[in-house]
């Protein structure tokens, strides 16, 4: 606390990252990062993009990127947002859209980034809960709101709505911008860019840091109609003109551009999940059903708080969250095979 703050400052309830340990040879189960790296192709576009040429600032408007995500998802480049990791594009998303004189909503589980900046941009909220499953139900929202987020998959649930359920609520919810959340899409859901030229309040964010394995670049994506990505621009345009260095830019395209790679990789962790997600049930837990690369389980006998010590004490970190829904579950991203098999081992001799 300083007097030199300014006022907002001291109100601030930042977000806590997941930790990023120091010590080698733990099995790092707590950030759902993806267990496997980049694509190679990816790496030799870095390794070519060390050069002179950095003495230059980047594309402000990430040119190339933008259009490799248009053409994969097959929409215009004026109906993409590019942005530093999508946690800044989320941010500039409350900044820009938000701001009205109702309250935004999202679930009472959550990314718990959502609170944080509705502290940062001061505005109004109101969490509206999970039922009893775990699961969103989105006629539980009521329609005078000044703005729908929420992650699809949801975190740390991993639980998926179907696509007709967000078309359903976009349908009753034509007067605010509603943001479905995808970061964890591509290990199992179907994402609502489909919808996105049919709702022109609708915007979909993504990540290149959990299904393309480039968490440490810090990319990440808007898609939704050109009057919402103006907004975004506008608001990018006042805070940092370059926010994707040019080794990001390069490295971005080049993943798009390694289909099987990608496929490859989403495709190991969800047989890992799934794999997992038995031998968990083999153990006594309770999982909820995941369609993301981390599972979301309880178990009746253990407490989960002493489950993650535990575990730590063996060189194994999953995420445990102190929330009082939710300080009974454990959520283990999804590890190699050898590190899923690890954190069992460990785990049979806890429980
Ligand atoms: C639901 C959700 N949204 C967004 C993000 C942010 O991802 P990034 O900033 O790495 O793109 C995360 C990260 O864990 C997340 O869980």
């Amino acid at each position: 606390m300083s007097q030199f703050w300014s006022p907002i400052v001291h109100d601030l309830d930042p977000y806590v990252p997941g930790e990023q340990p120091k010590l080698a040879n733990l099995v790092k189960l707590n950030t759902n990062e993806n267990p496997y790296g980049p694509s190679p192709k990816v790496l030799e576009a870095i390794r070519l993009g060390v050069s002179d040429q950095l003495r230059l600032y980047p594309d402000p408007n990430a040119t190339q990127l933008k259009q490799a995500i248009a053409d994969y998802h097959d929409v215009d480049m004026q109906q993409v947002f590019v942005g530093n990791g999508s946690d800044e594009v989320l941010a500039h998303i409350f900044h820009a859209l938000f701001q009205h004189d109702a309250p935004l909503l999202f679930p009472d589980i959550t990314y718990s980034f959502y609170p944080v900046y509705c502290k940062l941009y001061q505005i109004e909220s109101q969490v509206v809960p999970l039922d009893d499953n775990f699961a969103i139900n989105l006629q539980d929202y009521p329609t005078k709101n000044a703005g729908i987020i929420l992650p699809n998959p949801n975190a740390p649930t991993g639980c998926l709505l179907p696509l007709d359920d967000i078309e359903q609520l976009l349908k009753r919810n034509a007067e605010s911008v509603v943001v479905v959340d995808e970061a964890y899409i591509d290990f199992g859901g179907e994402s609502a860019i489909s919808l996105v030229s049919s709702y022109p309040n609708l915007l979909v964010t993504q990540t290149l840091s959990k299904s393309r394995s480039l968490a440490g670049l810090r990319i990440g994506f808007a898609i939704g109609h050109p009057d919402l990505i103006e907004a975004l621009i506008r608001v990018k345009d006042s805070f940092n003109s370059y926010p994707i260095d040019s080794l990001s830019i390069s490295a971005g395209l080049e993943s798009f551009n390694d289909q099987d790679y990608f496929e490859q990789t989403c495709q190991k962790v969800i047989r890992s999940r799934e794999w997992l997600t038995t031998e968990l049930i083999e153990l006594g837990f309770d999982v909820l059903p995941s369609a993301a690369n981390f599972i979301f389980a309880t178990h009746p006998d253990h407490d989960a708080g002493h489950l993650a010590l535990g575990l730590r004490e063996k060189g194994v970190i999953v995420r445990h969250f102190k929330h009082e829904r939710i300080n009974q579950f454990l959520r283990i991203s999804i590890g190699t095979q050898e590190e899923n098999q690890q954190f069992l081992t460990v785990l049979d001799g806890l429980v």
